[in-house]
């Protein structure tokens, strides 16, 4: 049998990103041309800027992919392209690219939800085990994920205001750190101690859902309080009691969950997946458990296209494609 390649590509928010995976799981190409040093000095992710960068991006980064992999477009068995969610305008930029060359080339369209190809990002370093659960954290989404077989997806909880990523850019943005600030609150925990009282949000006994907006708001008001009173906080610690009551919900929740639903294995994924405290207490907290648990590496936790393809090649596997007529769609359900 002929081998399988899948290019995979993404665009949903401030990466401009393009892969080509071999036989569902081997990264041949994986390229990311990141936006991040247009949109540091707003604090935040631009849309439209987003939208202008990816135009100007992709047909760079789409040659540096199949260069890198010494292919050419008729090698490909399908395009994978993320349909949403995401930024609609960013997102157009993908979907109008990868329908123009899956038209030019014959080469067939597989749409790809984008926390799926968060979860589909394990599948390149770890054999999919079901059913399994995957927690899902990233700056627009914090989700548990059920999935009883490839390509079932059951949401059994998801954030009710802001997801975890948001949270950690939001508190870092109080603490005067660059965006996107997760990684930064994430070295600071790290040299702090997790000495400030922090609310942990765990809603009703039976819920999975999740929120965070409490938190981002309490330290918020411990900054505001602070400085009124004059007295001076200790960043490292706040960001240490900040991360800390974070990881807490997320691993309790995610055990608890592991427990009920009887699963063979756990999936870690999305941006939030790079962060050293959440890795290693899910560590420490799996390690007596007899589950499998699998974290990518850092390339896979935040937005990439390997993940995009990953997923498309099991979905082209079981048929699905799309038509010509492809839109994106910023609010898609998974
Ligand atoms: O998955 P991702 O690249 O994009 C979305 O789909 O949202 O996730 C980006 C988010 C940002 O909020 C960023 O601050 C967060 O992931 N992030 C981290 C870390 N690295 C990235 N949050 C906490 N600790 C980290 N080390
Ligand atoms: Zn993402």
């Amino acid at each position: 049998k002929k081998e399988q390649y899948i290019m995979g590509i993404e665009t949903s928010c401030d990466e401009t990103a393009v892969a080509i995976i071999k036989n569902g799981r081997e990264i041949i190409a994986n390229v990311v041309a990141s936006q991040i040093d247009s949109h540091k000095r707003f604090g935040g992710v631009v849309p439209e800027i987003a939208s202008r960068h990816h135009v100007e991006q992709l047909t760079i980064v789409l040659e540096e992919a199949l260069t890198k992999a010494n292919l050419e477009f008729k090698d490909m068995d399908a395009i994978a392209v993320t349909e949403g969610p995401g930024l609609v305008g960013a997102l157009l930029i993908g979907v109008n690219a990868a329908k123009a060359l899956a038209f030019a080339h014959g080469i067939p369209l597989v749409p790809v939800h984008h926390i799926a190809g968060h979860i589909y990002a394990n599948r390149i370093v770890a054999e999919m085990k079901f059913p399994l659960l995957a927690l899902v954290v990233s700056g627009g989404h914090t989700e548990l994920v059920y999935m009883k077989e490839h390509g079932h997806f059951e949401v059994i909880g998801e954030t009710r205001d802001d997801a975890a990523g948001e949270a950690y850019d939001k508190v870092a943005r109080t603490l005067n750190l660059p965006y996107p600030g997760g990684p930064h609150i994430d070295k600071m925990a790290q040299a702090g101690e997790a000495t400030i009282p922090l609310p942990r949000a765990w809603l009703e006994e039976d819920s999975y859902d999740f929120s965070f907006s409490g938190l981002k708001s309490a330290v918020i008001n411990t900054v505001h309080n602070a400085e009124q009173r004059g007295e001076k906080l200790i960043p490292e610690n706040l960001a240490a009691s900040f991360q800390e009551s974070v990881i807490d919900v997320l691993v309790t929740k995610t055990l608890k969950a592991t427990r009920e639903y009887n699963v063979k294995q756990v999936l870690l994924a999305g941006g939030v997946a790079a962060n050293k405290g959440l890795r290693t207490r899910l560590e420490e907290a799996f390690s007596t458990e007899k589950v499998e648990l699998v974290i990518p590496p850092l390339y896979l936790c935040t937005d990439n296209a390997a993940m995009i393809a990953a997923a498309g090649s099991i979905f082209y596997d079981k048929g699905q494609r799309a038509k010509l007529d492809l839109n994106a769609n910023p609010g898609l359900d998974i």
